[in-house]
């Protein structure tokens, strides 16, 4: 928003994305909160039933506090939405964990892996392999073999030098390896560059546009050690609108057809990926699974019919729209500090460590006062963190109440979504705990970094 076309201008900094205040600070909207996010009598934050002031006293600040009942519940909406004739697997990347294993295990979903770290922590937690699929743009020889051997449910390949690697591998072990064929279809998806994935100038995929995907098909279909078996494209994240995939379902069809006019084969799967939207904010309107199930149905149906093909069985990747609102992070305010005629820093014990994603995508989020309520005026805040950068900010723009003081406790909501993931030892940061919460018991499932697991990393 620019300068001075806002009602705040006289207060305002020079810059902002901020709205007017809530018109109470202290109401929650359950858009961007987790599903079993209340306040309780005293005004405290509860998920679970159990109260924020409780778990932060138990497992100190900042942690981040999972619904685990949320994260069940989305993941059965994804499953049925989908039904039996789709598959949905869950973008690892997003958060993943033993526990988050387990959960999808036992919810009939299955997993996208794309890395080794995170194939190591989907088999040792049990997720059978033929429900993992293995993603990344530059595999090496050593993770596509440890994939094989555990008989992963397909490889995504990403490049024409992945075609001959996971042959070879494939060869060597004497099977024959499921894959899907990773397609760059040059659609513009409307989010932030850096999370965008389907136009041409960048690195996953093979372009559509220059036949470099027909040309990856010939090579695959040749090489016995591979079953090709699909067509695969993810066109970015955090998409609210609908015409990118259906472009990008449309153009992938497109593929299906020449591939089966030119070599007889119709291949029998595609998969478009995962990049469905959530509510940071209260501006953003993200869609249900069911709606959109039925929009991508009703496109591969239709762009099938029109080519003449079967329609192949559909696979989606969501991460963030099933993980992203079920966390929020609990931080304790350090301190206050108001800048004359700008706004109020306010301090918490986290930060860019926890939460790159302000500073990296220019990322929006919220903020609540969560240990207690207040009828203080609304104040103007940016919530930074404690490390030694400028740039370190949380929430950039939000308003809380004026009476906010050191040892209040701040709720940043969805947060499930790649802030754990992404977290770093910046300045020795030690990255926070992940407690999962499920019908008023909470359990750490990833505990918190001590500085003994930096010093031992640090052999001296
Ligand atoms: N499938 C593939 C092949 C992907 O590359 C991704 C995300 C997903 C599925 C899941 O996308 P989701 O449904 O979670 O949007 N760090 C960024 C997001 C990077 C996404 C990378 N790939 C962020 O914090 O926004």
């Amino acid at each position: 928003m620019a300068a001075g076309t806002h009602d705040y201008a006289q207060a305002a900094p020079p810059e902002g994305h901020y709205s007017a205040p809530a018109e109470d600070l202290n109401a929650l909207d359950p858009k961007v909160w987790a599903r079993t996010v209340r306040r309780d009598e005293d005004g405290v934050l509860t998920v679970g039933g159990l109260p924020v002031t409780r778990l932060a006293e138990e497992f100190g600040t900042p942690a981040f506090f999972l619904d685990e009942t949320d994260f069940r519940a989305r993941c059965r909406a994804w499953r049925d939405a989908f039904g039996a004739e789709a598959d949905v697997f869950y973008a690892g990347k997003a958060f993943l964990s033993r526990a988050v294993v387990r959960w999808l295990h036992e919810e009939g979903l299955n997993l996208d892996v794309c890395s080794g770290g995170e194939l190591a922590t989907a088999l040792d937690a049990g997720m059978p392999a033929a429900r993992i699929a293995f993603h990344g743009n530059n595999k090496t020889t050593a993770e596509i073999r440890r994939a094989v051997e555990a008989g992963i449910g397909r490889i995504v390949l990403d490049s024409f030098e992945e075609i001959v690697r996971v042959a070879h591998v494939a060869g060597e072990l004497g099977v024959r390896q499921p894959v899907q064929i990773r397609v760059t279809v040059g659609v513009e998806a409307h989010t932030h560059e850096f999370i965008a994935t389907a136009h041409e100038d960048q690195k996953f995929g093979l372009a559509l546009a220059g036949g470099q995907a027909a040309e990856a098909v010939r090579r695959a279909l040749k090489l016995d050690g591979l079953e090709l078996v699909g067509i695969h494209s993810h066109i970015g994240s955090q998409i609210f609108d609908m015409a990118g995939f259906e472009v990008s379902a449309r153009r992938v069809v497109q593929l299906l057809a020449e591939v089966r006019d030119e070599h007889g084969v119709e291949l029998p799967e595609i998969d478009l990926g995962g990049g469905l939207g959530i509510a940071y904010t209260s501006d953003d309107d993200p869609r249900e699974p069911h709606e959109i199930a039925k929009a991508l149905g009703e496109i591969v149906t239709r762009e099938c019919e029109s080519a003449g093909l079967a329609t192949p069985r559909i696979s989606v990747e969501p991460g963030r729209a099933i993980v992203g609102p079920t966390a929020f992070t609990l931080y304790e305010v350090g301190t206050v500090k108001p800048l004359e005629g700008l706004r109020t820093y306010v301090s918490v014990d986290g930060g860019m460590s926890d939460n790159i994603r302000t500073a990296l995508y220019d990322a929006e989020y919220t903020v609540t006062l969560a240990s207690r309520t207040s009828d203080a005026e609304p104040m103007l805040v940016r919530v930074v963190g404690k490390h030694c950068e400028s740039g370190d900010i949380v929430v950039r723009d939000a308003f809380l109440p004026a009476d906010l003081a050191p040892g209040d406790l701040l709720a940043v909501p969805a947060t499930g979504a790649y802030c754990r993931s992404m977290a770093s030892n910046y300045n020795h940061a030690l990255r926070p705990p992940v407690v999962a919460v499920d019908e008023g018991a909470a359990r750490v499932v990833v505990r918190r970094e001590t500085e003994e697991d930096l010093l031992r990393l640090d052999v001296g």
